[in-house]
C-alpha cells in the first residue's frame, strides 16, 4: 500500500523546502535610488549568519489542481496580492521562461502556469530587527529557483523582495554592489569570503525587545533619502573607502580594524537617521547601555576585543573573537541581570562560564539594568540557503496546504 503521502503528493508536481541564513550588515545599505527596482545608493556588506541557530524554512509547492498563489507565513495565510512579494513570482517566472525558450521547449518538466502555494516559517522573532525580511525572501526566491529550475545569481530575485535579502543568498562575507545601470542588472550579490574564512569568529545576538518596530525600513529610509544630506555625503563620499578597508580587514581577519569600523558604520548610520527630518530612532536606552558597556570592557583591556552593530531596531548584534565570549558574556550578565529563566538567558551555542575579574566589574560603569536584555543568541559565521531533501521537513502537506504551524 504507498502512503498517503505518496498517493497524495502525486497530485503535487513539485515541492521543495529549503533554508536560508539572516545576515548582517557592518557596512550598511539605507536608501534607495529605485524603490521599484530595490537598487540601493550604497554597497554594502554583510555576514552571514549561522542557520543552526536563526534560518528561515520555507516550503514552495506548484500544482495543477491549485487555483491561485497562496502564502503562509508562521502560520498565518497572507495576502498573496503585496507587490513585493508579487515582484519575486513574476521575476522567477520570467526567469524560468527564459531559461525554457534558451533551452528549447519541454526543458522544464511543469508547466508554468501552476499556482505555487507556500508556506515559510522563522525561527526567531519576526520584526524584531533581526533582518527576518532578509532570510525570508532570500528563502523564497532560492526555494522558488528550486521549483522553476532555474540557476545562476538570484539577487533579482531577492532583491525585489527585500533589499537586504540579496545578501542572505550566500553564506560567509558578503557585498552588494549597488551597480550603476537603470535596470538593476549590476545591482548583484557576491560572496567576498566563505564561512570558514575566520573560524575565530563569534556574533552575539542581544534580544533587547521583541516587540515589533516603530518606523519599518522602507518607509524610514524612503524620508532619510528625501531629508537628510548626511545620509547623501555617507553614501558619496564615505562608503566607498569603507568598503574597501572592510575588505582588507576581512582578508586580513584584522579584528580591531573589522570592529572599529563596524561599529562606526552602525554609529553614522543611526546618524543618519536622527538626522532624517522628521527624526527616526532606532535605538532606545538599552541599546545605548550597551554600546557604552562595549567601549568600557575594550578600554579595560587596551585593545579593541568586541564590536556591536545595530539596524533598524533596539537589538544589538556583537562580533568577537572565540577567546572573549565567556568573559564579554558574563559582562552582559553584570550589567543585565537576568529577571527570571536565569538559565535560558544564553541560547545557542555553548559558552562555558567564565568569572568577571573585580576589575573588569570595577571598570564597568554603567548602573546594572536587571531585565533589560531579554536574551542572548550565540553564533558564528554560517553557509547559505540550503535544500533539505527530507520530505518530513515539508511544511506543505499532501494536499498543498499547511501541515504544522511555527
Ligand atoms: C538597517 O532590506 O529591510 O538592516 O529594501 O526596503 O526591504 P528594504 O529594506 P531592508 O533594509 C535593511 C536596512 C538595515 C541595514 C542593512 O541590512 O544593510
Amino acid at each position: 500500500m504507498p502512503s498517503a503521502w505518496a498517493m497524495a503528493s502525486e497530485k503535487l508536481q513539485v515541492v521543495v523546502t529549503c533554508t536560508a541564513p539572516v545576515n548582517i550588515a557592518v557596512i550598511k545599505y539605507w536608501g534607495k535610488r529605485d524603490e521599484a527596482l530595490i537598487l540601493p545608493i550604497n554597497s554594502s556588506l554583510s555576514v552571514t549568519l549561522h542557520q543552526d541557530q536563526l534560518r528561515t524554512t520555507t516550503t514552495a509547492a506548484i500544482s495543477k489542481d491549485f487555483t491561485e498563489d497562496r502564502i503562509w507565513l508562521n502560520g498565518r495565510e497572507e495576502a498573496v496580492g503585496q507587490p513585493r512579494l508579487q515582484a519575486c513570482l513574476r521575476e522567477i517566472r520570467r526567469l524560468a521562461r527564459k531559461r525554457r525558450s534558451m533551452e528549447g521547449e519541454g526543458a522544464l518538466p511543469l508547466s508554468l502556469s501552476y499556482k505555487v502555494h507556500v508556506a515559510s516559517v522563522n525561527n526567531f522573532p519576526t520584526a524584531a530587527g533581526l533582518a527576518s525580511s532578509a532570510a525570508g525572501y532570500a528563502c523564497l526566491a532560492y526555494t522558488l529557483a528550486q521549483v522553476y529550475g532555474v540557476e545562476g545569481d538570484l539577487s533579482e530575485v531577492a532583491r525585489q523582495g527585500s533589499g537586504s535579502a540579496c545578501r542572505s543568498l550566500y553564506g560567509g562575507f558578503v557585498e552588494w554592489q549597488m551597480g550603476e545601470q537603470a535596470d538593476g542588472k549590476d545591482s548583484i550579490a557576491q560572496q567576498v569570503a566563505p564561512e570558514w574564512h575566520w573560524p575565530e569568529l563569534r556574533i552575539l545576538v542581544l534580544v533587547v525587545s521583541a516587540e515589533k518596530k516603530q518606523t519599518g525600513s522602507t518607509v524610514g529610509m524612503q524620508t532619510s533619502v528625501e531629508t537628510s544630506a548626511l545620509l547623501k555625503f555617507r553614501a558619496e563620499s564615505v562608503v566607498p573607502a569603507r568598503m574597501k578597508e572592510m575588505m582588507r580587514c576581512i582578508k586580513e581577519r584584522d579584528f580591531p580594524g573589522f570592529a572599529q569600523l563596524t561599529m562606526k558604520d552602525s554609529n553614522q548610520f543611526h546618524a543618519t537617521c536622527l538626522d532624517t527630518f522628521p527624526p527616526i530612532s532606532y535605538l532606545n536606552d538599552t541599546s545605548r547601555r550597551i554600546i557604552q558597556l562595549v567601549h568600557c570592557f575594550n578600554t579595560h583591556h587596551g585593545q579593541t576585543k568586541v564590536a556591536y552593530t545595530f539596524d533598524a531596531g533596539p537589538n544589538a548584534v556583537i562580533f568577537t573573537l572565540d577567546d572573549t565570549v565567556a568573559e564579554f558574556v558574563a559582562a552582559v550578565r553584570h550589567s543585565f541581570p537576568p529577571s527570571a529563566n536565569g538559565d535560558k538567558f544564553l541560547k545557542g551555542l555553548q559558552v562555558t562560564p567564565a568569572p568577571l575579574s573585580d576589575e573588569l566589574k570595577a571598570a564597568l560603569t554603567t548602573e546594572p539594568s536587571p531585565g533589560s536584555v531579554q536574551y542572548i543568541i550565540a553564533t558564528q559565521v554560517g553557509p547559505g540557503p540550503q535544500v533539505l531533501d527530507d520530505p518530513h521537513v515539508h511544511l506543505l502537506g499532501p494536499d498543498g496546504l499547511p501541515q504544522w504551524a511555527a
